[in-house]
């Protein structure tokens, strides 16, 4: 059986179809720290059955010795952890405790369990602010926020790990920018608040709960000054992760993946494709640039394609049409209309 921490988020809930559909045996385990109880009751109308959900925390030791005691588990896809940059860095002890006690809490409890393979949601940010683009997997590695830290020092105790004990497999999955929704409309991003990223942003201006989106620097040395970044349909990441943990029990080292779509669009280019879309406008003006931010990052995607036989087959036109359909049917998200 297959353990998915945080299978209730975001990326967690879109994976979880996938596994269900390709055969797999589940238990999602999450805090509902940011998540939606109705967003697991879709996905089980979506596939037609029901998933196991034990509601806990990876910090909480006995919550996962229960956990691992009620259900034969084999494997770990590890979502479950906190993800704003801007909040890691006036919370940083809340982003260390979350995401690094509860990865160290997950690692002790599945050794003990003899369960030593894990799938991990690592990000891009561990590449700081590379001097090239495309970015490949041996890229000099650094971080420049507390969020960005979790993950580097998360990927560092999964080697040690694997250095100590060489029967652990571990894959790092390194997510470029995740976009886009189930093609139902059903399930989405619903970030809590204003929205950090740019795709929710763009989303709910044009749904008219926002006024106008804020394009973060026009200055930048990029094709029209905007930032470009790779993003990512969820439904081809989440595909990623079941060809992942296809191969997770034949890897004989630590493997990290890029998953992204090898291609850049500038803040402008989204912009015009989800008008596109949407057929909405999306007012926006130039503010100044956001602190942190780089100017361009995107992922080669070739070892992606080599190892897992996997790469990225939705467009910029399919991500925002999904988003659209997700953000118009549910335009609170999964709270009530
Ligand atoms: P999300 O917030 O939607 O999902 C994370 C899930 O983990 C939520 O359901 C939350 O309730 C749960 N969770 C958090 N802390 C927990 C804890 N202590 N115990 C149990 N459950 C807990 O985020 P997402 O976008 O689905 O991201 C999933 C993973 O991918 C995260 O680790 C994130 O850092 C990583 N990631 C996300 C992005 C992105 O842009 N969305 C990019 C790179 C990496
Ligand atoms: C953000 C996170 C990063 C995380 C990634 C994927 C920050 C500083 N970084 O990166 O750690 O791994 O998401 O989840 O938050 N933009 C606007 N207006 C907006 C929002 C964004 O112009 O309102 C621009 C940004 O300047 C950037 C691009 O849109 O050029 C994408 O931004 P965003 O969606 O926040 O992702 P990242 O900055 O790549």
């Amino acid at each position: 059986m297959i353990l998915v921490t945080g299978g209730a988020g975001y990326i967690g809930s879109h994976t979880v179809i996938l596994l269900i559909e390709a055969g797999y045996d589940i238990v999602i385990f999450d805090n509902f720290s940011n998540a939606s109880l109705t967003a697991h009751q879709r996905v089980e109308q979506i596939v037609g059955e029901t998933i196991p959900l034990v509601k806990g925390d990876i910090r909480n030791k006995e919550d996962l010795e229960k956990l691992f005691t009620d259900y034969d588990i084999n494997s770990v896809i590890h979502f479950a952890g906190l993800k704003a940059v801007g909040e890691s860095v006036e919370q940083p002890l809340k982003y260390y405790d979350n995401n690094v006690v509860g990865t160290l809490t997950l690692c002790e409890v599945m050794q003990a369990h003899g369960c030593k393979s894990i799938i991990f949601s690592s990000s891009a940010t561990v590449y700081g602010d590379p001097e090239t683009t495309p970015i490949t997997e041996d890229f000099p590695l650094s971080a420049t926020n507390p969020y960005g830290r979790s993950k580097l020092m998360i990927e560092e105790i999964l080697r040690d790990l694997y250095v100590s004990d060489p029967t652990w497999q571990v894959i790092l999955l390194r997510y470029f920018n995740p976009v886009g929704a189930h093609i139902s409309g059903d399930i989405g991003e619903d970030p809590s608040g204003i929205p950090n990223n740019l795709m929710p942003f763009i989303a709910q201006t044009a749904v008219g709960k926002r006024e106008s989106l804020s394009v973060f620097g026009d200055d930048y040395d990029t094709i029209d000054g905007t930032g470009v970044r790779d993003y990512i349909h969820v439904m081809d990441l989440a595909e990623g992760h079941v060809k992942a943990l296809n191969i997770l029990h034949t890897i004989g080292k630590v493997m990290t993946i890029n998953l992204g779509t090898g291609k850049g669009y500038s803040v402008l280019e989204m912009i015009k494709a989800f008008e596109d879309a949407s057929g909405k406008k999306v007012p926006y003006h130039i503010a100044p640039r956001r602190a942190g931010d780089i100017a361009t990052c995107y992922a080669d995607a070739q070892y992606a394609k080599n190892v897992l036989g996997w790469s990225a087959t939705r467009g910029i036109e399919v991500m925002c049409i999904d988003t659209w359909r997700w953000q118009s049917q549910n335009p609170n998200g999964y709270k009530e209309n």
